[in-house]
């Protein structure tokens, strides 16, 4: 067996800012400064010129910044919110802990992104039969693909809805230039460290351009406090970005944009080398990913002998997501838009994941390339 390829990459980026981050960190020792400290402050404007939003919230994880939206809304028991079922668990599980139901919508064979014609439909069925409130959409950023917001913000605005982006691995993937929160009342991200700008620990960020949505979830992210110091005004939770993690990312913030472009040069690379044989994640030409995960579609039930071939080689891949959150034990008892969600069931069973990083240099990736090839040849 060959030597292992990894599967991502964080040291090479590391021992790059690992000087700058020390220093930052050393000064937190001396100043204390452990909760709520400047640079925390400093994060949030650097990522508020960064998504070209007034205001930028940071907290303890992406999804206390889908949480939080959601708790400012008053969204709560008879309320829907419509969520994909291809994701990771946090999209749907907010809902459900504020107390209302997700209702789950398919997504595209290609971009494996929301189905806005879906989704439409999905919005139009919860209307006629009456029992729930149609109040607001997630729509997700899936491996670091921009949804389709311009037509998912068309069905928000035809029905009334509030617009939410995950963008947990998406923060900084543009649509013809621009940023979800161009469409999007509120651009939820995540720094969980394998994200593609990740901290050292947990941690996230809500953006908005609306002021007073800002201030209530201001007060959300300290237990609801207002301006009297003994009277809290809502309930909220203990949901700060450390000042550690802040210090992190403002380092990590300066080299960006530098590695989405060395992610979209992996991506395209990979693309122009499996595209005849497997099915990768299409992006159109006007979208710039961050490429989260690079995905493929392996059909016909030849996953597993595939991914078997590849580990056999050393190189390592991951399935997201093997099960649809509809069918999944915490999930399956809420709603499902139309008659099931067939292209969500069929990726669960297609998709993989191989090596994606901004450091994976071209002999590694040759590699891996070979390996695709050889197993699906
Ligand atoms: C799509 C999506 N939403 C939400 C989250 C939740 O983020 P966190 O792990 O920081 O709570 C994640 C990642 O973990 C994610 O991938």
């Amino acid at each position: 067996m060959s030597q292992t390829i990894a599967f991502i990459d964080l040291a090479t980026q590391r021992d790059r800012i690992r000087d700058r981050v020390e220093a930052r960190f050393s000064r937190i020792m001396d100043q204390g400064s452990f909760i709520m400290g400047p640079d925390v402050a400093e994060l949030e404007t650097k990522l508020s010129n960064f998504g070209g939003m007034a205001h930028t919230i940071s907290c303890a994880s992406g999804t206390d910044a889908l949480l939080m939206p959601l708790m400012a809304w008053g969204i709560g028991p008879g309320d829907a919110v419509f969520v994909p079922s291809f994701t990771f668990a946090a999209t749907a599980e907010v809902v459900g802990l504020v107390g209302a139901s997700p209702v789950f919508v398919d997504v595209l064979p290609d971009t494996f992104n929301m189905d806005p014609a879906h989704l439409r439909r999905t919005v139009e069925e919860v209307v006629a039969k009456g029992q729930l409130k149609p109040r607001a959409i997630i729509a997700v950023d899936l491996f670091g693909q921009i949804a389709d917001y311009p037509a998912i913000r068309a069905v928000a605005d035809d029905h009334g809805l509030r617009l939410i982006s995950d963008a947990a691995q998406g923060f900084g993937s543009t649509l013809d230039g621009r940023m979800a929160g161009a469409w999007a009342d509120v651009v939820a991200t995540s720094f969980y460290p394998a994200k593609p700008l990740g901290c050292y620990g947990d941690g996230g960020a809500i953006q908005t351009d609306d002021a007073a949505l800002a201030d209530v979830l201001r007060s959300i992210r300290v237990h609801g406090g207002g301006s009297d110091k003994y009277d809290n005004v809502r309930l909220g939770l203990t949901g700060r970005l450390d000042t550690f993690q802040a210090a992190v990312l403002i380092e990590k913030l300066t080299l960006f944009s530098e590695e989405i472009e060395a992610r979209m040069r992996v991506a395209a690379r990979y693309t122009a080398a499996l595209s005849g044989i497997a099915a990768p994640q299409a992006i159109a030409d006007d979208i710039v990913s961050t490429w989260a995960q690079y995905t493929i579609r392996v059909p016909d039930g030849r996953r597993d002998a595939f991914m078997s071939s590849l580990k056999e080689a050393g190189v390592p891949t991951v399935i997201y997501y093997g099960k649809p959150l509809h069918r999944q034990t915490a999930y399956r008892h809420w709603p499902v838009g139309g008659n099931g969600l067939p292209v969500t069931d069929r990726l669960c069973d297609e998709v993989v994941s191989l090596p994606m990083h901004a450091y994976l240099d071209e002999t590694t990736q040759d590699r891996i390339v070979a390996a695709a090839q050889a197993a699906l040849g």
